[in-house]
């Protein structure tokens, strides 16, 4: 039997007249009911581990919208947590974890084994999900992409260039290899256990891909996203995957097909002709619109999501932003860009 709902059409290489639709962060604090049932959580991390308000912040934005796919609520720091890392958000700045830059640091991380008593929450989330979700709805489970975790777990905290995880890649490489390795294991079998709770595709999520250039790309990138691609198949072989290497340039091109991922997730940066031409051939290409016409609305929101639903028409598509959506858009600037997308 055909596919029925038009997110896993496109990812299995539909070209639909009608691109299906989600955003990158469609559950976040643009939303008036998401920062209310956050403030009934009491905060970010307590609501990810709530299964009944994680899963109503997930339903918040489809309600809303109608987006063709949601986005289990969780974050790609979890895992670290689940590792044994401390983790922590200071308000208006971000994510904190106690730093992993020795081999004494990696040393007292827990084995991959024991992630799922923190993780279990999660599960139960995609459970609720699976009954509760419209049936034309897709869910999607995540994790994110081994280098990019190790980004964080290594500097304690987001950095604009990734400086202390490129320094102890290079001044420790076997603890910086080990640190990739577990993460890639702990990531393989916390995706295999949100596709047994209800997943029906996943995304790797390597937002920091694009600082890592040449055999570096390919060792910390390519390698770790493709190994965890293959064992997902190997125990879920009808299980569609995203990857999302995040400024990779021209490294875009062939990734898909040398990691096995069903669809590439593509940065604002990237050229869509180009992309019509070097990534559609190769499956689904999943993007782009720049997260800051979602601010500006008007006129400009309209002609790009045109563009680029023209653009990448000739082949299997998935509309997104380039980028996650931000707190400071606008919501009505969401049904403008669904209108224009949908007529
Ligand atoms: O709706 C969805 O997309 C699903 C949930 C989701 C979140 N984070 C919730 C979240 C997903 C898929 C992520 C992925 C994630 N988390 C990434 C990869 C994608 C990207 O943005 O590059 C990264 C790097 C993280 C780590 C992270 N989480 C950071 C750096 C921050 C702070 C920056 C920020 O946007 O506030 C977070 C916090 C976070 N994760 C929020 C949400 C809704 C905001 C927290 C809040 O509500 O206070």
């Amino acid at each position: 039997m055909a596919e029925q709902k038009k997110l896993l059409r496109a990812l299995a290489g539909e070209t639909l007249d009608v691109p299906p639709v989600w955003m990158m962060r469609q559950a976040g604090r643009y939303l008036p009911e998401y920062r209310a049932t956050r403030a009934q959580a009491g905060d970010f991390l307590s609501l990810c581990y709530n299964p009944e308000l994680a899963a109503e912040v997930t339903l918040q934005p489809i309600r809303r919208y109608g987006f063709d796919a949601a986005i289990v609520f969780a974050d790609i720091l979890l895992l670290p947590q689940a590792l044994g890392a401390d983790v922590w958000f200071v308000t208006g700045e971000g994510p904190r974890l106690s730093t992993v830059t020795s081999a004494s640091d990696f040393n007292k991380l827990t084995g991959v084994d024991g992630i799922h008593e923190t993780l279990n929450p999660i599960y139960e989330t995609l459970k609720i999900l699976k009954s509760e979700l419209p049936k034309e709805t897709a869910l999607i489970g995540f994790a994110g992409a081994p280098w990019t975790v190790a980004t964080y777990m290594i500097a304690g905290r987001g950095t604009p260039d990734q400086g202390p995880a490129h320094a102890l890649k290079s001044t420790d490489r076997e603890t910086f290899q080990n640190l990739i390795d577990l993460i890639t294991e702990g990531t393989i079998s916390y995706l295999s256990a949100q596709i047994e709770a209800g997943a029906e595709v996943v995304k790797l999520f390597d937002s920091w891909a694009g600082s890592l250039k040449g055999a570096d790309f390919n060792d910390f990138a390519l390698a770790p996203t493709k190994r965890i691609i293959s064992q997902l198949k190997a125990r879920y072989p009808h299980i569609p995957v995203i990857a999302f290497p995040r400024e990779a340039g021209d490294a875009y091109v062939g990734f898909a097909k040398a990691t096995g991922a069903d669809c590439l997730a593509i940065d604002t940066k990237v050229d869509l002709a180009w992309a019509a031409k070097e990534l559609q051939k190769d499956g689904c290409v999943q993007g782009n619109l720049d997260p800051k016409l979602m601010v500006e609305g008007g006129d400009r929101l309209i002609s790009e999501t045109k563009r680029i639903k023209e653009a990448l028409s000739n082949g299997p598509h998935i509309f997104n932003l380039g980028h996650g959506i931000t707190p400071d858009a606008d919501p009505a600037n969401v049904d403008v860009m669904l209108k224009a997308l949908r007529g």
